[in-house]
């Protein structure tokens, strides 16, 4: 049966952003000690998602039918017969997100901007072991809500045989009776939501400053580093030798 497009352009765009900004993050900072310079990608992985997450809400107010957050299915008694049907017979197929994976999209969002939110705090002078355990934790639910996003994904896929994996790459679905899907994959959205991105890159980019590894974020300091802490106080302490 033909397949119907459901996922336009800057849904999709968004997804794997998304997707491969998180995985960065998450293992620059699982490998790379936060003292070393390549720490600062962390950041700014960091920052980028922040931004995307921002045109991803705007998109779910003005985008086409299945992007909106209108059509995500959070009614928590038709999530729970979701999963029950999961495990003892098939389940229901939806032409957008299915329960499971609105309420995984929508736990991702949330820890996606309290990361942004926790990262910002820690790198402008707000050091308090609250930013830093909150960034640790939401890190490792976002982390979890994926591998189960994914192992749901791939047990979907074994018991229905419907290619919904690919949904995310070309945008199409197979249909089901009484439901359309989208007439116009926005195209152009797309391409705008990858310059935007681009631009926003540059930006943080251009706002960085690799000698003392800060960036100015609208006029706020940003220290993206260790070593600024370290020299600060290094530095405090030859003055004070000084002036002995
Ligand atoms: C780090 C890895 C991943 C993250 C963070 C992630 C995140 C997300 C998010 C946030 C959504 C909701 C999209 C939206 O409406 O904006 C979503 C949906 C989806 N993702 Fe992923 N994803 C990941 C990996 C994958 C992989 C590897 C695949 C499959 C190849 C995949 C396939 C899908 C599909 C098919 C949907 C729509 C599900 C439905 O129609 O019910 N994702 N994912
Ligand atoms: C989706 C985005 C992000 C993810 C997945 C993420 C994940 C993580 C993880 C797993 C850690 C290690 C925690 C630990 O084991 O101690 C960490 C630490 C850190 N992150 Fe993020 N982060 C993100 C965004 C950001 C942003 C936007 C900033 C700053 C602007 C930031 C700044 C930091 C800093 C400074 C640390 C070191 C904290 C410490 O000294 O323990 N992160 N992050």
């Amino acid at each position: 049966m033909k397949k119907t497009t459901v996922y336009d352009w800057p849904t999709r765009i968004f997804h794997w952003l998304f997707a491969f900004l998180f995985l960065g993050a998450y293992l620059i900072a699982e490998i790379v000690d936060d003292e070393n310079p390549v720490f600062t990608l962390h950041m700014l992985a960091g920052l980028t998602i922040g931004f995307i997450l921002i045109l991803r809400i705007i998109w779910g107010f003005i985008g086409t039918t299945y992007a909106r957050f209108s059509s995500f299915k959070l009614n928590p008694i038709e999530f729970i017969q979701y999963l029950k049907d999961a495990v003892v017979a098939k389940t229901k197929r939806y032409l957008g997100h299915n329960p499971a994976s609105s309420y995984a999209a929508l736990v991702m969002f949330i820890c996606a901007a309290g990361l942004a939110i926790t990262g910002v705090m820690m790198t402008s002078g707000g050091e308090s072991d609250f930013y830093e355990e909150t960034h640790e934790l939401l890190a490792n639910i976002f982390l979890i809500t994926v591998i189960v996003h994914v192992g749901g994904i791939i047990f979907h896929h074994l018991k229905h045989r419907d290619s919904l994996w690919s949904s995310m790459i070309d945008g199409k679905k197979q249909p089901l009776p009484e439901k359309t899907g989208i007439t116009n994959s926005k195209r152009f959205a797309g391409m705008l939501f990858l310059i935007l991105t681009l631009m926003w890159s540059g930006y943080l980019y251009s706002k960085y400053d690799s000698t003392n590894q800060t960036i100015d974020l609208f006029g706020q300091e940003l220290v993206l580093g260790e070593e600024e802490h370290e020299s600060t106080y290094e530095g405090e302490v030859h003055e004070d030798e000084n002036n002995d």
